[in-house]
């Protein structure tokens, strides 16, 4: 196999501190780590203009080329197309959708400026493997600078039917750039229904009986191979972290509650007010679960400079202030809402003593907490999972207390059927996802996606 090029927007410096949230850069570090290769992606810098020319940085096998984004494309690319625009488009809330021509023109604009960079770093048999909406134009300008090596693309976000899809103004430009890859990785079976006939239809060419599309000079293959953790380093690390300072130190402020745990950067695909209401259900509804109860909601502030993210933490703070404003006593606080990161070993600890783990987002495209948490239980006595059916780790954890997030009473409902659930019933429900978590690996999931990227394997058109 070639060496691997890894392109994301978000890249995971060696010794950056505490972690980002968010699942790609946790999972592609994961990934990085077993082959080697070369990251390229955004510094996290903003400087005057963006830069064509990377920061080298070498750590052991792997190599990193990061540049930097210029102020108005820090505004326009990122804040604006990539998370005004695309990012609600894909999670399919249309009545947050923004759309101006000028971040558009950003949006292309820096996948031009990246393909003007990795083009002079390329081999001949480089494998590159594109990630997320940040970059779905990269194949296409890479193509256009004559690189012939095979492209792949993952997208770490779910993706909607062609009704939804295109709502989007110009989404044409987006269809083709989606069809310049050799291979399109999604995280569910849906995910790729929905890609597939948005490009068929914009095509207008008919689906293989495999799924695939042929374009006619070429074969673009759309496979689902859903995303993994490396859950046995966070078994070890919820084992070792559980009884380290800040694991003991939780359990001490616990006194014997059960906690009911929320882990989500704060982004309103998490379905965070949903949450916090359907929490102040069980506690009006369910009035044995008061002052026995503790839910902490870990949620830092993401995306912060982008309007609807500023609004949502305005209404968590409201909500939050009102639940323990109606509930607490002199000696209880229901909900602790922090907004703030903690490191991973430090959040596998907090995993491991929680009863219930509470992870619920309006829509997801997979969601690695709810993975992090099964993989950190303890085998004798897990806790319950109470999962959205909206998230796209519900197609592998089907033993999870599934719930549609804004049934607030049947969350409530969900709520008290983990925290009352029997220790049996626990544990048989906490193998099966284990064995699920185990399996699909973030190893393996590499292991696939490259597998079917591969010169080797592509597919000879008839
Ligand atoms: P997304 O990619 O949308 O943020 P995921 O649940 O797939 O959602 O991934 C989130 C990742 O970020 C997980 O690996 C999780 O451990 C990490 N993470 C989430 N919240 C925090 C936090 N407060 N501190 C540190 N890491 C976090
Ligand atoms: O997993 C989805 C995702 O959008 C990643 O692409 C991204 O790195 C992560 O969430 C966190 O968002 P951001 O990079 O905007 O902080």
């Amino acid at each position: 196999m070639g060496r691997l090029v890894i392109v994301s927007n978000r890249v995971e410096l060696p010794g950056a501190r505490a972690g980002r949230a968010g699942g790609l850069a946790v999972a592609l570090r994961d990934a990085l780590h077993g082959t080697g290769g070369l990251w390229v992606g955004w510094s996290g810098e903003i400087a005057s203009a963006t830069s064509t020319e990377p920061h080298l940085l070498q750590s052991g096998p792997v190599q990193y080329a990061t540049l930097d984004l210029g102020e108005d494309d820090h505004a326009q690319y990122y804040n604006g197309y990539c998370n005004g625009t695309l990012w609600p488009l894909l999670h399919y809330r249309l009545g947050l959708m923004e759309f101006r021509r000028e971040t558009l023109e950003a949006y292309l604009r820096v996948n031009e400026a990246f393909a003007e960079a990795i083009s002079r770093l390329l081999r001949a048999d480089d494998l590159i493997w594109v990630h997320d909406f940040h970059l779905i134009p990269l194949a296409a300008s890479l193509r256009s600078r004559g690189v012939a090596n095979r492209i792949g693309l993952f997208l770490h976000t779910p993706f909607p039917p062609p009704e939804v899809f295109t709502t989007l103004p110009r989404y044409e430009i987006l269809a083709n750039a989606l069809a310049s890859y050799d291979l399109v990785g999604l995280q569910t079976e849906g995910d790729r229904v929905n890609l597939r006939r948005t490009i068929a239809r914009h095509r207008q060419i008919a689906a293989r009986a495999d799924g695939d599309l042929d374009l006619g000079t070429r074969l673009l293959r759309l496979r689902a191979v859903p995303i993994g953790i490396d859950a046995a380093a966070v078994r070890n690390m919820a084992a070792s972290m559980g009884r380290g300072p800040e694991g003991q130190r939780l359990l001490d402020s616990l006194g014997g509650r059960q906690l009911v745990l929320g882990v989500d950067r704060l982004d309103y695909s998490k379905g965070l007010p949903q949450r916090f209401e359907a929490f102040e259900h069980l506690l009006a509804d369910f009035p044995e679960h008061r002052s026995k109860v503790t839910f902490m909601q870990i949620a830092p502030v993401s995306r912060g400079e982008v309007r609807q993210y500023r609004e949502l933490r305005r209404e968590l703070d409201r909500r939050a202030g009102r639940i323990n404003g109606k509930f607490a006593e002199f000696d209880w606080t229901p909900l602790r809402y922090l907004n703030r990161s903690f490191g991973r070993h430090v959040l596998a600890g907090f995993y491991r003593h929680a009863r219930v783990g509470l992870v619920t987002p309006l829509r997801d495209g997979m969601n690695l907490v709810a993975k992090e948490w099964v993989a950190a239980q303890e085998a004798a006595d897990p806790g319950a999972l109470v999962l959205s059916r909206f998230a796209g780790a519900a197609y592998e954890l089907s033993d999870a207390l599934l719930v549609n997030p804004l049934d607030a009473d049947a969350m409530a409902e969900a709520l008290h059927r983990a925290l009352t659930m029997p220790a049996e019933e626990r544990r048989e429900r906490w193998q099966s996802m284990m064995r699920s978590v185990s399996d699909n690996s973030v190893i393996a999931w590499r292991e696939t996606f490259l597998r079917l990227l591969e010169p080797a394997s592509a597919p000879v058109l008839a």
